[in-house]
């Protein structure tokens, strides 16, 4: 079993989707082990997104997810990693599957209603950042 790490962003938490989006991990078979609504900082929101901080949209996606509260999540699944992702769907919620989350759920390529790691290496990190080892018990 491999476990990744989610976030339901703060446009679909304001949009109150939160129940839906966790319905939807469920019924995908993931087991949720980490869970907590956060309101996140301008800083722990840098922090999280360091690796884009040279990015164009640095300040746009940091601003965004400072905005309001999340929830964070340790998902737990065979291959999760790339099954959060299968099922987020594209970046661009307008390239996004039909039946993906972003699709559902996002309103555009910067406000696309869920983030998930995109590898073991950023798993380990994203994990770590928001959640210590009791808490995944
Ligand atoms: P995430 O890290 O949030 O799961 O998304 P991702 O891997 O699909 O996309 P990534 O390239 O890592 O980008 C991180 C987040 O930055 C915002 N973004 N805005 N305005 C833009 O062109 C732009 N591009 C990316 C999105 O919120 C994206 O999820
Ligand atoms: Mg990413």
């Amino acid at each position: 079993m491999e476990k990744t790490f989610a976030i339901i962003k703060p446009d679909a938490f304001a949009a109150g989707s939160a129940g839906k989006i966790l319905a939807r991990i469920y019924a995908e078979g993931f087991k949720v082990v980490g869970l907590k609504k956060l309101y996140l900082s301008k800083v722990e929101a840098e922090g999280f997104y360091a690796v884009h901080s040279e990015r164009p949209f640095f300040g746009e996606l940091t601003d965004f997810m400072s905005s309001g509260p999340c929830v964070v999540m340790a998902l737990e699944a065979d291959n999760a990693i790339s099954k959060w992702r299968d099922l987020m769907g594209a970046t661009n919620p307008a390239e996004a599957a039909d039946g993906t989350l972003r699709k559902e759920f996002g309103s555009n390529i910067g406000e696309n209603a869920t983030h998930g790691s995109d590898a073991p290496e950023t798993a380990a990190f994203e994990l770590g950042y928001f959640f210590n080892g009791l808490e995944l018990l």
